[in-house]
This record gives structure tokens, sequence and C-alpha cells, in this order.
């Protein structure tokens, strides 16, 4: 079964073809970084034209590389929440005309969902019931996989995302925009204890996060630092940085799968591409015996892959969106229903 994905919540226009959920037979990403990175951040309108654009041809792309035609597809998945509005219509508006004209089934698929499929591509045995760990740009989130179609959001940042505390740091040490891989490049070089951090804790929930405090730290460190004439290691800065992220990440995470009594977890997420955090999670899950399951690197960040995959076990467990499908910028991951 062929599945199209489509992808554009963010600020890449994404489409790919997925068999079976686990088999990528093409996938395209139009990035628009270097235009965003102008403004050191996403500029969620140009985002949106770009994407209005971009995507016929994207889409064109994907079918051709797959060689082939429209009608070849069994369904059209494609990302309708959570993320930038104008940018989540552009492709459920496209979807909505190609199933239309078509006769293609539409489904419509959750971005999250998505990041936790990207590991079924690269690795086929992995199946539900395991822990999942979500760190993007935009969520941090401790799920429970039930199946392929059911979770539960145990643990969620109270305010910055992980990938967004990379970048805000990132800032801060003078890195482009976005920042998390050239840390990640920097604490390769730095000491990660010269630096001690604070690990800001939730209050009422354990699994949750909380990275604001960490972000100002930095930017205190620095500030404090350039007004008193002095200089310091950005390498050693950015490697206690990243450890202390990862410990919160890791410490939540394997605290959760104890307690859950889970012998499987997985990482997704633009930040699952960090060499510190694929490291430290792979030593707590040998630490405790867990299997841990990674993305392929081109499967961390955004793309369609990941929406085909899990559009495929929307399709097949029946779930179906109507013309009237909308994008929507916030939903819950468990509050969707299929
Ligand atoms: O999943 P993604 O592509 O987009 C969202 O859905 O948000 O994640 C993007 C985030 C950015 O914050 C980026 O800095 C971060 O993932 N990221 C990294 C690395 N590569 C990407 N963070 C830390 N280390 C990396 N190597
Ligand atoms: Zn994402």
């Amino acid at each position: 079964m062929y599945i199209l994905g489509i992808e554009s919540s963010c600020d890449e226009t994404a489409a790919a073809v997925v068999k079976d959920g686990r088999e990528v037979i093409s996938n395209i990403v139009a990035t628009q970084i270097a235009e965003h990175r102008l403004y050191g951040g996403v500029v969620p309108e140009i985002a949106s034209r770009r994407h209005c654009e971009n995507i016929y041809q994207v889409v064109s792309a994907a079918l051709e590389d797959a060689h082939l035609k429209l009608s070849d597809i069994d369904a059209i998945g494609v990302t309708y929440a959570p993320g930038l509005i104008g940018a989540l219509l552009v492709g459920v508006s496209f979807a909505k005309g190609l199933s239309l004209t078509s006769g293609v089934p539409l489904v419509n698929v959750h971005h999250i969902a998505g990041h936790i499929a990207s590991n079924y591509i690269s690795h086929k045995e992995l199946e539900p019931p395991y822990l999942c760990l979500v760190a993007s740009g935009g969520h941090s989130h401790i799920i429970e996989v039930s199946s392929y179609t059911k979770y539960k959001v145990i643990g969620r940042t109270r305010d910055d995302a992980a990938g967004e505390c990379f970048d805000k740091a990132a800032r801060t040490l003078g890195f482009e925009y976005p920042g998390g891989k050239f840390i990640d490049a920097a604490a390769k070089r730095g000491d990660p204890f010269a630096f001690s951090l604070p690990h800001p804790r939730v209050q009422g929930s354990e699994y949750d996060f909380s990275f604001s405090g960490l972000k100002t730290a930095v930017i205190n460190l620095v500030h404090n630092a350039s007004q008193k004439g002095e200089e310091i290691n950005r390498d050693d800065l950015a490697a206690s940085f990243q450890r202390t992220v990862c410990e919160i990440l890791v410490g939540n995470t394997i605290k959760a799968a104890v307690n859950g009594g889970y012998k499987t977890i997985a990482v997704a997420g633009g930040v699952s591409a960090n060499s510190g955090l694929r490291e430290a999670m792979q030593k707590a899950c040998d630490e405790h015996g867990f299997k841990l399951y990674v993305p392929s690197l081109t499967y961390c960040g955004d793309n369609a892959a990941m929406i085909a995959s899990q559009g495929y076990y929307d399709y097949i467990s029946g779930k179906r969106a109507g013309l009237d499908l909308n994008g929507i910028a916030t939903l819950p991951l468990d509050k969707i229903s299929v």
C-alpha cells in the first residue's frame, strides 16, 4: 500500500511516498532555513508564502522519484496539526484538492505522531507498546505509545521546548539559527563539566520539563562575563549546556520508563539528532537493560516520510478526513480521535 505524505507545518515543504508504513520510496524536503535565518527564527508569513510557491513542485517530485502516478497512491496523509496555522493550511488545502480531483482518500496526520513514526522507518522491528521522548523545536513530550494510533502524553514542557532552548542558547553564544547542531558540534570540543547549570524541577509532575531557567542561566553567564570584560570559552559552555539538557531529558524519560514498566524507549524529533542525547540515552538504556531506538539522521527533523508512515497506520485503522478538514495550530496528541 502506497501513502503519499505531505508536510508543511513549519519551515519545510515536504512530500514523500512510503510503502506499507515502513519503506521510503521517495522523500523530498524543500527547506526555507536560509531565508528565516536572516530574521533569527521562522517568520510565519514568509513560511506560508514559500509553501504556497513550492508545494506543487515538491509533491510532483515525490511522485516522480517514486515512479508512481497519483492513481497508484492508496491514500494521501497530510499534517493538519499542530503547527503554524498559515503554513498548515497550505498543505491541507493542497491535499484536499489532490484528493478531490483524484478520488484518493485523505487522512489527517498529527505532526507529533509523525515524529514518533520516524522510528518505524528506521527500525522495521519496532512495534508498540513503548515509551517515546519527542524533542523538537516546538515540543518536548514523554509519550506512552500503546498502539500505532493510541498515545498518552505523561510529560511535557511547561515553557520552552528542548529545541527552542538549544536555539536560544545558541543565539546567545553567537551561532546562527537554528543553532542546535552548532551547539552539538561545539560541545564535542568543550568540557561538559566546566560550568554547573541549573536543572529546573517542575512542581507537581515528575515527568514535566522546564527549560526557560536553563536558557536564562546561559544568557546571564554570557552577559555577566561580557560586562566584566571576561572571555567565556564557548565550547565549554556549549558542552556544559548540552550535558545539562541531556541529563534532564534522559533523567525524566528513564524515570518514566522504570515507573511504567517499559523496556523499550524511542527518541524522535529534531533534537534526537543531537549526538550527546543519543549517547547519554544509549548509556542510560544499557544500564537499565532497555532497548533504545533513534531515527536515522535523515528522519529526525521535519519530513513527509514520517507523515506518510503514520498516515499508513491511521489509514488502516480507518481514519479518514473529509473536504471540511481544517488546520489546527494547537492540538494535544492524546486529544485526537481515530
Ligand atoms: O523536529 P524539527 O525539525 O522541527 C519541529 O517540529 O520543531 O526540530 C527542529 C529543532 C531545532 O530547534 C533545532 O535546533 C533542533 O531541532 N536540532 C538540534 C540538532 N539538530 C536539530 N538540536 C540539538 N542538536 C542537534 N544536532
Ligand atoms: Zn517537527
